[in-house]
C-alpha cells in the first residue's frame, strides 16, 4: 500500500453561526468567524490516495486524473466563493472546517478511479486544520442535520 498526494488552494468566505442560537449565543460560540458579513480563508487542501502501483505504470493514479477531478467537483465550486450562499452542497451546512472536509470526502470518494481515498486535510489557516478519513461516528447520521436558513 502507498500512499500519494495532491495539494490544491482555494480562497472562499463563510459564516459560523446556527440558526438555532440565539446572537449573542452564536457570537460566544463561533467568535470572529460569527462576523455578520462574513470573512475569507485562504484554504489548503490535501487528497490522499492509497492503493497499489500498477506495475504497467508505476503509478497508484494518475494525478492529472485526480488534479481534474478536484478541479472539477470541487475547485469550480468553491474558489472565490461565500460557502453560505454561493455552493449547492454546503446548504443546510454550517461552513466550519469539519462540515466542509466532510463534504469534500463524500463527492471525491465515489469518483475516485484507481485506488481508495484515504484522507482529506483541510487547512483554513495555517494553524488550523482538520483532518478526515470517511470514519466519523454514524451518531451524526441518524440525527437530522443541523440546517442553516
Ligand atoms: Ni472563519
Amino acid at each position: 500500500m502507498i500512499y500519494i498526494t495532491r495539494k490544491v488552494e482555494f480562497c472562499a468566505s463563510h459564516r459560523l453561526y446556527n440558526p438555532d442560537f440565539p446572537d449573542d449565543k452564536n457570537a460566544a460560540v463561533f467568535g470572529l468567524c460569527n462576523n455578520p458579513n462574513g470573512h475569507g480563508h485562504n484554504y489548503c487542501m490535501e487528497v490522499t490516495v492509497k492503493g497499489e502501483v500498477d506495475p504497467e505504470t508505476g503509478m497508484v493514479l494518475d494525478l492529472k486524473a485526480l488534479k481534474a477531478l478536484i478541479n472539477e467537483e470541487i475547485i469550480n465550486k468553491v474558489d472565490h466563493k461565500n460557502f453560505n450562499m454561493d455552493v449547492e452542497f454546503m446548504k443546510g451546512v454550517i461552513p466550519t472546517a469539519e462540515n466542509i472536509a466532510i463534504k469534500f470526502w463524500e463527492i471525491l470518494e465515489p469518483k475516485i478511479q484507481r485506488g481508495q481515498l484515504h484522507e482529506i486535510k483541510l487547512y483554513e489557516s495555517e494553524r488550523n486544520f482538520v483532518t478526515y478519513r470517511g470514519t466519523y461516528s454514524e451518531r451524526f447520521d441518524r440525527e437530522p442535520s443541523r440546517t442553516i436558513g
